[in-house]
């Protein structure tokens, strides 16, 4: 069944997509203040990071601290949602190895992981952004409905055509996909029904991990995802927004059972790919003048993409901490890093030889636990082709 699809969540879907397209700014900005004033007047303050209406990647033209007093949860439909302890992702049902099982003849496919790798070697070797693209796709599946190639599929259990894929976060974003139909291609030509999408998503992440931090970081990822039949693009809202401010970052993982420590951990991999300008040109005053003004050189419009480190924009390394200190961070969710709860652990990944490293290792094999759907699940499948559904 797919989700109630409520008045609110439809209205802010509708301007949320005018702001993503880039059109109609100046209705969507009307529209969002209305918004704003209606839940002002009409009920609960409606927050930064409220579910419905405000996740973080829509900029708001009013931020009025009356509206969101801190410790403030969101409200899903009007009703307030108390923030209910997540479990961590147990992982249960997965395994390294997990393709090379032999006595299994349900999942057994020794050149699997091989595969994988030489798409993603292939595809970083001729444009290092899509390693980047790659990394970023498995985090937007894993975030919204577990770790089950939602974020890949087109076509639906339940013939939706609003999939995540047309959600704002990943709509004219998203990079990568081509490399994981390739793999999937090759997989199935050589071992038919028996390696997941999700599995692959999860895979090319750590492959391309490993590529862009040359060799430093080697992720242990287990095998075992099945792949789900169901999409939708307002789930997107589950994922935190260039917007989002501290609170709501940590709220966002805590939701999905990581940890703050996850959180920061995570957010490193902006040390590579690149980001619009739309996400980051309102905060050029609170940059570093010279890093904003290179910056303001580069943005000729919201479209323009610019990379999200400067020093080694192609590596994996732990620079974007760095940046976070030197007032270079791109984003508010980046730039608030440097909060009382979070600087800390910025300080010590920016300082300590190897520590993000090892660290990223781990939160990268607990994200892809998150949800995940064994072959014990209703309606979990191996889909033959990573875009749509099994008939
Ligand atoms: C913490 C909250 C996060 C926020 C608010 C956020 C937001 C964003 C945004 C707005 C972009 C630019 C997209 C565009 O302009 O089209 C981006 C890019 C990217 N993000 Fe995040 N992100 C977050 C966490 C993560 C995590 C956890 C990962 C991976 C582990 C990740 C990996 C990336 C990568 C690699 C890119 C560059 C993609 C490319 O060049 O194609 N991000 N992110």
């Amino acid at each position: 069944m797919p989700p109630d699809r409520t008045e609110p969540e439809q209205t802010t879907l509708d301007v949320h997509t005018a702001i993503y397209l880039g059109r109609e700014k100046k209705m969507a900005t009307k529209l969002a203040a209305l918004i704003v004033l209606a839940a002002f007047l009409g009920g609960p303050p409606a927050c930064e990071g409220d579910i419905i209406c405000f996740n973080g990647w829509l900029r708001l033209p009013i931020q009025d601290p009356r509206l969101c007093p801190p410790g403030s949860r969101s409200r899903i439909n009007g009703r307030t949602r108390a923030l209910v302890p997540v479990p961590r992702p147990s992982g249960l049902g997965l395994g390294l190895g997990y393709y090379n099982n032999r006595s299994s003849r349900t999942s057994y496919c020794p050149r699997a992981e091989g595969i994988v790798r030489d798409a993603v070697s292939k595809a970083v070797a001729a444009q290092p952004g899509i390693g980047a693209g790659l990394i970023r796709l498995f985090f937007h599946d894993c975030f919204v409905r577990g770790c089950d190639a939602s974020v890949l599929l087109t076509t639906t259990n339940s013939n939706n055509r609003d999939t995540e894929r047309e959600g704002n976060p990943n709509k004219n974003s998203l990079r990568g996909l081509e490399v994981i139909d390739a793999a999937k291609a090759k997989i199935e030509a050589a071992c038919p029904g028996r390696v997941s999408c999700a599995d692959i998503v999860a895979f090319a992440a750590r492959d391309a991990s490993s590529i862009l931090s040359n060799r430093r970081i080697n992720i242990r990822m287990s095998g075992g995802r099945y792949d789900g039949r169901e999409s939708f693009a307002n789930e997107t809202d589950q994922l935190p927004g260039p917007f989002s401010g501290a609170t709501v970052l940590l709220d966002n993982f805590k939701a999905k059972g990581l940890t703050s420590e996850e959180m920061v951990t995570l957010s490193g991999a902006h040390t590579i790919g690149r980001a619009r300008c739309a996400f980051f040109s309102s905060r050029f005053s609170e940059m570093d003048p010279a890093f904003a003004a290179k910056l303001k050189a580069q943005c000729n419009d919201d479209d323009t993409k610019v990379d999200q480190e400067h020093v080694t924009p192609e590596v994996l390394d732990k620079h974007y901490y760095q940046d976070v200190i030197d007032g270079k961070a791109l984003f508010t969710s980046d730039a608030v890093l440097n909060s009382a709860e979070t600087i800390k652990q910025v300080t010590e990944n920016a300082n300590k030889a190897g520590a993000w490293e090892r660290k990223f290792e781990r939160a990268m094999e607990n994200l892809g636990k998150i949800g995940i759907k064994t072959k014990a699940d209703k309606g979990a499948e191996i889909r033959k082709v990573c875009w749509k559904v099994n008939n």
